[in-house]
C-alpha cells in the first residue's frame, strides 16, 4: 500500500524510515517532509496544516493509509478532513487531541478521571493568579493553556519572575490565544520519563518507556526546548512499571475520552514524573514524541504498518515484539536554540549502515546539492547496540562527525542510565 506520512521532523523521517521498511508498503510519501528525507520517501509541497489540500492529494495518489505526525496538524483537523472523506487515518480528531491542545481541558479529564497528576488551578485574570502564587509560595509551574511550541512553561525562581510571567501570558499576550488561559502548577520533584501508546478503539499497547531530555544544556541547565536528547528503554513495555503506568494513567484518560464523546485513535503520550508516590502525569500529547520516535521506532520489531493497518481495519493485531537492545539519539542543535537559532549553515552528511547507526533529519533544506540547518534542532543521530555504554559511545563518536560551526548538542544524553 502507499502510506502518507504529514508532518516535517525528525518525528516524521522516523515514521517515514519505519514504514518504508513494512512489508505491506510500496511508496511513503511525506508531506511537505525535509531534504534529508529523499532517500525515505517522495516529498509532497503540501502544508501539514491544510487539512483540504492532504486530503485531496490522499485520494488522487490512492493513498491507503496516513500517519499523522504533528500536534498542529490534529489541532488544525487533519484527521477529522480525512475521516468526514472514508480515508484511514492514524491521529485522533480535533476534539480529542484537546488533550493536548488545551491544558486545561486536559487538567480536567485527570482530575475528572482520576489519573495522579500536579495539583493545579486555571485563571484569565492576572491579579486572581498573583493572590493564588502568593498564597502558595515558590516552587511552582506556570504553564500558557495552549500550544506554545514547547515554550509555555516556566519554572519562576523569583516571586518576581513569576509575577512577570503572569502578565506576559495573560496580559502582555506573549502567547496570544494560547496564553488567555494559564495554569500554576504544584512543581513535581522526581525524574521524567515518556510513554507512548498506540490507542485505537479504547484499546492502549504501551511501547517501551524513554527519557527525553528538554534542557537546552548539560546537567539540565537552561531554557525548555522540544527535547535535545532520549533513550529506551528505561522499562520493557511489559515491565510492571509501563504496566502500572498504563493501568492508572493512560488507560483511565483513554476511556474518559470516550465517555465524554470523544473516542481517541493514534498514538498517545504521556509525560510521566516518577514520584516518591509512583507515577504521575504532566501532560499529554496527542502525538509520538520527538525525539522520542526515532528512537522507539528502531526497537519495534514487529511490522509497524501492520500493527496501524490492523488496529485501523478491525484485524487481529500481530503480537508485538521489541528488541532487548539500547537506543539513544542525541540532537545536534543550531546555535542559538531554542530562542533564535542561527540557521543556513553546511552541515556534514555523512553515510551510517541505517541498521543501527542512523540520522533523521529535521530541519534541514537543499542548498545547490548540499543540505544546510534550517531550523532549531538539526537532526537526530542515533545508535542502537545490545548494551547502553555501546550505544551511548557510538552515538558520541559518530557526533563528532556531525558537530559543525553554528551547531551545538548536549555531552550527557543518557548518563542518568549509567547509574540505574
Ligand atoms: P510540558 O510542556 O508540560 O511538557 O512542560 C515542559 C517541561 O517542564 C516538562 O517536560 C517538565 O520538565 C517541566 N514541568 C512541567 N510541569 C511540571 C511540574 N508540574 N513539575 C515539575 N516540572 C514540570
Ligand atoms: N520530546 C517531547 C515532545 O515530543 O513533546
Amino acid at each position: 500500500m502507499k502510506v502518507l506520512i504529514v508532518g516535517k521532523g525528525g518525528r516524521e523521517h522516523a515514521l517515514a524510515w519505519k514504514s518504508r521498511k513494512s512489508s505491506l508498503v510500496s511508496e511513503v510519501f511525506v508531506a511537505p517532509g525535509n531534504a534529508g528525507m529523499k532517500n525515505d520517501a517522495t516529498l509532497v509541497g503540501i502544508s501539514e496544516t491544510d487539512p483540504i489540500a492532504l486530503a485531496d492529494f490522499a485520494e488522487r495518489e490512492g493513498i491507503e493509509l496516513t500517519i499523522i505526525g504533528p500536534e498542529a496538524s490534529l489541532v488544525a483537523g487533519v484527521a477529522d478532513e480525512f475521516k468526514k472523506r472514508n480515508l484511514l487515518v492514524w491521529g485522533p480528531d480535533k476534539a480529542a487531541a484537546q488533550i493536548e491542545g488545551s491544558k486545561d481541558f486536559s487538567k480536567q479529564m485527570m482530575v475528572k478521571y482520576n489519573a495522579p497528576t500536579a495539583h493545579s488551578e486555571s485563571f484569565t485574570v492576572s491579579q486572581k493568579a498573583k493572590d493564588y502564587i502568593k498564597e502558595i509560595g515558590l516552587p511552582i509551574v506556570i504553564k500558557a493553556d495552549g500550544l506554545a511550541a514547547g515554550k509555555g512553561v516556566v519554572i519562576p525562581e523569583t516571586m518576581e519572575e513569576a509575577f512577570a510571567t503572569v502578565d506576559d501570558m495573560l496580559e502582555g499576550n506573549k502567547f496570544g490565544e494560547a496564553g488567555a488561559c494559564i495554569l500554576v502548577e504544584e512543581m513535581l520533584v522526581g525524574e521524567e520519563f515518556s510513554l507512548m501508546c498506540f490507542v485505537h478503539q479504547g484499546v492502549v499497547i504501551p511501547m517501551v518507556m524513554a527519557q527525553d531530555h528538554k534542557r537546552a544544556y548539560d546537567n539540565d541547565e537552561g531554557p525548555n526546548t522540544g527535547g535535545m536528547g532520549a533513550y529506551a528503554p528505561i522499562f520493557d513495555a511489559q515491565s510492571e512499571e509501563v504496566q502500572t503506568a498504563v493501568t492508572t494513567i493512560m488507560q483511565p484518560i483513554v476511556d474518559g475520552l470516550t465517555q465524554e464523546g470523544m473516542p481517541y485513535t493514534g498514538f498517545l503520550y504521556g509525560g510521566l514524573f516518577l514520584t516518591k508516590d509512583g507515577f504521575k502525569v504532566i501532560e499529554f500529547n496527542a502525538r509520538f514524541g520527538d525525539p522520542e520516535a526515532q528512537i522507539i521506532l528502531p526497537l519495534l520489531e514487529t511490522d509497524f504498518i501492520e500493527i496501524i493497518y490492523n488496529f485501523l481495519t478491525n484485524k487481529a493485531l500481530p503480537v508485538i515484539k521489541w528488541s532487548k537492545k539500547f537506543a539513544i539519539g542525541v540532537v545536534l542543535a543550531s546555535e542559538g536554540y531554542p530562542d533564535s537559532p542561527q540557521t543556513g549553515y553546511p552541515l556534514n552528511t555523512p553515510t551510517f549502515n541505517d541498521e543501527d547507526e542512523l540520522i533523521f533529519y529535521a530541519g534541514v533544506k537543499d542548498q545547490g546539492n548540499s543540505l544546510v540547518s534550517d531550523g532549531g534542532r538539526i537532526l537526530l543521530n542515533v545508535a542502537i547496540a545490545d548494551d547502553f555504554k555501546t550505544a551511548y559511545d557510538k552515538a558520541y563518536a559518530n557526533m563528532k562527525q556531525l558537530a559543525v560551526p553554528h551547531t551545538f548538542f548536549r555531552s550527557d544524553i543518557g548518563h542518568k542510565q549509567f547509574n540505574r
